[in-house]
């Protein structure tokens, strides 16, 4: 399985508090959007550097910059937009695009209901979000549709908050290219397509929607 997981106490700790049914919506929404900006600061570690000179108040020097007109951030909608706040705090000039999907309750195939990106998608990395990656359904239809508009070069990455094997091994297998990020690897799947243990519903508790 080719998958990033995060391993780190900050993590483990938010975690358990989002896990936890107790946890109410406020306190969801912002672990969801620091765990997300933490899995993006794992995920950019490869990220191009441009040289820049600096003056500081002694001397000139060497400094080194991202361009933050070649990312991308994709949320899947709903979930993914709770993660969108721990990016864009970060680098607040990224062009975000959304894609709208979800997943049939019975059959567990995805829906897509919406799908716009930034025109110039060719020029970018993308980062989709989504923190739940469980049969990969959704996961796979989003890279697919991104793919049409993306350059051949452009990296995308996957940042998902927990992940099932199950998920992680069809992405895999469609998209061996796709690197993955995760703040947890859990189990497997119930007869329901839910992750055990999992956090329960991520739209619905990030929107209070149940
Ligand atoms: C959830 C989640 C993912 C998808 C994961 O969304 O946010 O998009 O399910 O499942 P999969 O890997 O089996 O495709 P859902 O379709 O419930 O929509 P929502 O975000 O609107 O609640
Ligand atoms: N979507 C969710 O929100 N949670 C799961 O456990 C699986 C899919």
């Amino acid at each position: 399985m080719n998958i990033n997981v995060l391993n780190h106490p900050l993590i483990s700790h938010k975690l358990s508090l989002l896990r936890d049914k107790k946890t109410g919506t406020k306190e969801f929404r912002e672990l969801v959007s620091e765990i997300s900006g933490l899995l993006f600061y794992e995920s950019m570690k490869d990220i191009k550097l441009e040289e820049k000179e600096v003056e500081t108040p002694i001397c000139k020097t060497k400094g080194y910059v991202i361009d933050e007109n070649k990312l991308a951030f994709i949320p899947i909608l709903r979930a993914g937009t709770g993660m969108l706040d721990g990016l864009i705090s970060v680098f607040p000039n990224a062009k975000i695009g959304h894609i709208g999907l979800y997943r049939d309750e019975e059959t567990l195939r995805p829906h897509k209901y919406f799908y716009k990106v930034p025109k110039d998608l060719k020029k970018r990395d993308v980062y989709i979000l989504d923190p739940m990656l469980a049969t990969g359904g959704s996961a796979i239809a989003a890279i697919k549709l991104i793919k049409e508009d993306l350059g051949k070069k452009n990296k995308i990455k996957f940042l998902s908050i927990i992940a099932a094997p199950e998920g992680v091994e069809a992405v895999n297998k469609a998209f061996p290219e796709v690197e993955i990020y995760a703040a947890a690897l859990d189990e497997k799947l119930n007869e329901k397509g839910y992750i055990v243990p999992g956090l329960g519903d991520a739209g619905d508790r990030i929107f209070g929607t149940k």
